[in-house]
């Protein structure tokens, strides 16, 4: 057995980094070894047929869905796309879902999520934290259609038909206190179901449950909305059922899907991916093809279904709408 000694400069990475770090870098080398990490090998690995979706679980129908009379809803022209829709089955079978598991086919797995009751918990920096049935919150929300680009961190990227509200009309359903000034969003964890069910849960080294968040000002823009429907029907369990975040300007991990709690703050959160690793993912996360993932290029995006690569926009399209938010926030990592 070869014996080798260590030279006096060469200490163990552990007494060179501060503990909290150095047990991330070991939750990240773990999730990279298990091929879990958020687009790890995103694109160059990746057979072609993975973006087309082919061998792909195909959508398990929603079924005894009480909202599924609700749809379709009108549509909003306001928001005009420049590429033709996904295909439905491409955009229902090819997700991240960690939840579920830490690769794209996990619709069929996604169907065991017991989608009712469903409550969504409002709290935090609010007039008066409450507890409402998703039932009784969509109806209560002007429903409407929008047809919306969305863009993945990992350079894949849709173009679909989301039926929901304006994320403002949550907000001033919440009625949040004047100091609020960050809207929290957080998916089932193993407090609402059991990680059988979504075994993904199992997978320690991350930290459940999923969460991000914006600013007051991000959810109050025009764009931010919550979909609970897609293609015209409640949204699959797959894309987030019953209720998801929509920020189309932004990365799509920014995209919380089953919403159980709503939490308004006067602190910054800190992201699902910005803890599982804070060098790759920010809170911002605002699109940009001149800055590139630490990873790969974000110059240009692949199309689901059709393959086709397309130069990616700043903010995805939706500066006009958006690039006013960030004008005083110069010294911030905007874009990741
Ligand atoms: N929400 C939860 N709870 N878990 C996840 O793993 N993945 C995010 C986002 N929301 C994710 C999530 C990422 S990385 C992306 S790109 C989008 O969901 C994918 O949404 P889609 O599957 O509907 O295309």
């Amino acid at each position: 057995m070869q014996i080798r000694r260590r030279r006096g400069w060469e200490i163990p990475e552990r007494e060179a980094t501060p503990e909290a770090v150095h047990a991330d870098r070991r939750r990240l080398v773990k999730a990279i070894a298990a091929g879990s990490m958020l687009g790890a090998g995103a694109l160059a690995a990746r057979p072609a047929s993975a973006f087309l979706g082919f061998g792909g679980d195909r959508q398990v129908a929603a079924s005894n869905d009480p909202t599924a009379g609700l749809y379709p809803v009108k549509r909003n022209e306001r928001y005009a796309l420049d590429r033709p829709l996904t295909d439905e089955v491409q955009a229902t079978t090819y997700n991240n879902f960690y939840e579920f598991g830490s690769h794209k086919q996990i619709s069929r797995a996604a169907q065991r999520l017991p989608l009712r009751p469903w409550t969504v918990r409002i709290d935090g920096m609010v007039e008066e934290p409450r507890t409402v049935d998703f039932d009784t919150l969509i109806r209560a929300m002007p429903l409407e259609e929008r047809v919306y680009r969305m863009r993945c961190v990992e350079a894949w990227a849709m173009a679909v038909p989301w039926s929901g509200f304006q994320l403002s009309h949550l907000v001033a359903y919440a009625k949040p206190l004047s100091g609020a000034r960050y809207v929290v969003f957080t998916t089932f964890g193993s407090n609402e179901i059991s990680p059988g069910t979504a075994t993904g849960l199992r997978q320690s080294w991350y930290p459940w449950p999923y969460v991000d968040g914006c600013s007051m000002a991000e959810a109050n823009n025009e764009m931010s909305f919550i979909a609970t429907g897609l293609y015209g029907k409640p949204i699959p369990a797959q894309n987030g059922a019953p209720l998801r975040l929509v920020l189309p300007w932004k990365y799509g991990f920014k995209g919380v899907k089953s919403i159980v709690r709503v939490h308004f703050t006067d602190r910054r959160p800190i992201s699902f991916w910005e803890q599982v690793q804070g060098s790759e993912y920010g809170f911002w996360a605002n699109v940009n093809p001149a800055v590139p993932h630490p990873r790969w290029s974000q110059a240009n995006e692949r199309m689901l279904g059709s393959g086709e690569m397309r130069p990616t926009q700043i903010y995805n399209g939706y500066g006009e709408f958006v690039a006013g938010l960030y004008e005083d926030l110069k010294g911030e990592k905007l874009y990741m």
